[in-house]
């Protein structure tokens, strides 16, 4: 007996058919003394008929059948009596009456039940092989996997060429901390896990491959959230004698021929915003343009205020910036307090707000300001009845990141953020270099390889805060799915930098001596990016974690509850890579 089909499969074509299945018992029901099994593969569902006057023998055997039991059955593809049919099934037409039964395997009680939405995530990551079963995740990675199908035969056709590149490797210079891997050859040293193939891409450049692509783990050690693993998968990309457009081209179309897969059409070229104006208007170098709830620099209404906080604001040298939301006048006294409270807590000295009601703007704060300040501010957010407006004045960094923040929260309560939309968006010309107070010294805003825009090179020199770098990302209704940037590919831009970020030379040589040497052997222009293909397929399935499109992800705590990782090693293990330990591995 050999299966002759999916259950999924059948089709009222095929009644009077013989057919032989295998899979796993969805459920089982004794009706009237027929039993039935609904019998679940991959492809779907099928129910199957056992009777006891047609068949005795394999009735019986039937009755012992339980959830989750892997079944062969051979029986006749049937047309179900009329009425008993099931339109929300797509085999609902028909039924198996089953004529043979083999039970492959029994199988326990499960832990939950596989219809269950609401299993804890620890019980689903421990029970991952049962998770997956479900058939909503295996949907989540045939269709992670039709999405990587499609952009390797996307970039294949653009002549990418795919190069697998180390894992035991040096650290590399994404600014996370490196997972370390130790050599038990090379007593004491040690392999660091790829935080990306930045260099390697590089490198390949060199070597004249001219288009490389590959989709691959990378591996970072830091802080986990439900956008971050510390391994995940890029979609990692690189070309040579390019601009920064070519390579937005490029990944317009992956995205729209991954997008494509869910029939989301996305546009041919995307929006692009300088990093500039998404921190003015949107508060983060992310923005999610899905809606509009837009920052307003109000500043210059003030020039003359007698309104003390802000006076004081504005001669220290901060602004005063708002944003009005549609509806919010709904907001309770207490739900205004209560953002007020969260701007504190994301670091403002306080927040303002404003309801607009039919007799106008609201609020005990207006009699400290002048008419014209209150005509400028109804004139410059055009208030309208059922508004709330909301004001900060502080540091202009502070006043971003909390508008920032609230803006997109306060969407969320009003239920602004439409849903099913799909907003791509280029964010460019970030600032090259960043100035790190406790180390008093730049650092490098992507990595120490981007090119400075050729225009700012002399602001090198004289301002270097002031030099924006040739480095876009990719956003996707509010998330940052790719990074990428034009390379430094000339040794003198290259040692400026590295003089900048106080990286000595014998730091460099040491830590990409390799690098910087192929540099100086006929580098060609090159460019490139990397997507986060978890993130991406996050967005797409309407999961609110890359853990929902991974097959086995890690916990926040960066542990496997499935296989235990990590745990301790045995002794000898460590004795051979001469490593001993200083505590004790922590029991769980
Ligand atoms: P970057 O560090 O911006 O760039 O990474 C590229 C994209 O990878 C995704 N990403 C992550 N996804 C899940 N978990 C993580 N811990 C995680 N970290 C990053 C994000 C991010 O936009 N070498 C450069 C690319 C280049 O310059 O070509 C790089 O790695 O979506």
């Amino acid at each position: 007996m050999r299966r002759s089909c999916y259950c999924g499969e059948l089709t009222a074509d095929m009644v009077g058919q013989e057919v032989v299945l295998e899979g796993w018992v969805n459920r089982r029901r004794d009706h009237g003394g027929v039993t039935f099994v609904d019998l679940r593969d991959r492809e779907g569902l099928v129910q199957v008929v056992f009777n006891p006057q047609a068949n005795p023998q394999v009735h019986g055997k039937a009755r012992e059948i339980k959830n989750e039991y892997v079944l062969r059955i051979k029986g006749k593809v049937s047309r179900r009596p009329p009425g008993t049919e099931n339109p929300k099934l797509k085999t609902g037409e028909i039924e198996v009456v089953a004529s043979q039964l083999e039970i492959l395997n029994p199988a326990k009680t499960l832990p939950f039940r596989l219809d269950d939405r609401e299993v804890s995530e620890e019980v689903r990551l421990t029970y991952r092989y049962l998770d997956l079963r479900r058939p909503w995740m295996q949907h989540q990675m045939r269709l992670r996997h039709r999405a990587a199908m499609a952009i390797r035969q996307y970039l294949d056709a653009l002549g990418f060429i795919d190069v697998e590149t180390p894992f035991l490797t040096k650290s590399t210079p994404e600014g996370a901390r490196d997972y370390l891997v130790p050599s038990r050859v090379n007593p004491g040293k040690f392999f660091a896990l790829p935080q990306s193939p930045q260099l390697f891409k590089q490198i390949l450049m060199v070597a004249g491959f001219d288009r490389y692509y590959q989709i691959v783990k990378c591996f970072r050690d830091e802080d986990l959230r439900a956008d971050r693993q510390p391994e995940f998968t890029q979609i990692d990309l690189e070309m040579s004698f390019v601009e920064r457009e070519d390579v937005m081209t490029v990944v317009e179309g992956i995205l729209g021929t991954v997008f494509r897969l869910i029939d989301v059409e996305l546009p041919e070229k995307f929006p692009v915003m300088s990093y500039q104006e998404a921190m003015l208007k949107y508060g983060i170098d992310r923005p999610d343009t899905r809606f509009e709830m837009l920052i307003q620099d109000v500043s210059g209404l003030f020039a003359q205020t007698g309104f003390a906080a802000f006076k004081e604001t504005l001669e220290k040298g901060g602004v005063i910036r708002g944003f009005r939301a549609p509806g919010g006048a709904k907001f309770s006294r207490k739900e205004l307090d209560n953002w007020g409270k969260r701007a504190r807590e994301l670091g403002a000295k306080g927040l303002i707000s404003m309801k607009v009601t039919d007799r106008g703007l609201q609020s005990n704060l207006l009699k400290y300001l002048s008419t014209g300040e209150v005509d400028g501010l109804k004139e410059a957010f055009q208030i309208q009845e059922g508004d709330v407006l909301f004001l900060a004045a502080d540091r202009e960094e502070t006043v971003a990141e909390v508008l920032g923040r609230l803006r997109l929260e306060v969407a969320q309560a009003l239920d602004l953020v439409p849903q099913d939309t799909y907003a791509p968006l280029w964010v460019v010309d970030f600032p090259l270099l960043d100035w790190d107070e406790d180390e008093r010294r730049y650092v490098a805003v992507h990595h120490p390889f981007t090119s400075p825009m050729d225009e700012d090179l002399p602001l090198l020199e004289t301002d270097p805060l002031k030099v924006r770098a040739k480095a876009y990302d990719v956003v996707l209704n509010g998330q940052e799915i790719g990074g990428g940037s034009i390379r430094i590919h000339r040794r003198d831009i290259q040692k400026k930098i590295f003089e900048l970020l106080h990286i000595g030379e014998e730091e460099a040589r040491i830590k990409f001596g390799f690098l910087l040497e192929a540099l100086e052997y006929g580098a060609p222009p090159h460019g490139g990016i990397a997507l986060g293909f978890d993130r991406v397929m996050a967005i797409l399935t309407g999961a609110d974690s890359i853990r929902e499109v991974i097959a086995f992800p890690k916990t926040q705590k960066a542990q496997c509850l499935m296989t235990g990782a990590p745990s301790p090693v045995d002794e000898k293990q460590l004795k051979e890579l001469k490593i001993k330990l200083t505590v004790a591995p922590e029991e769980k």
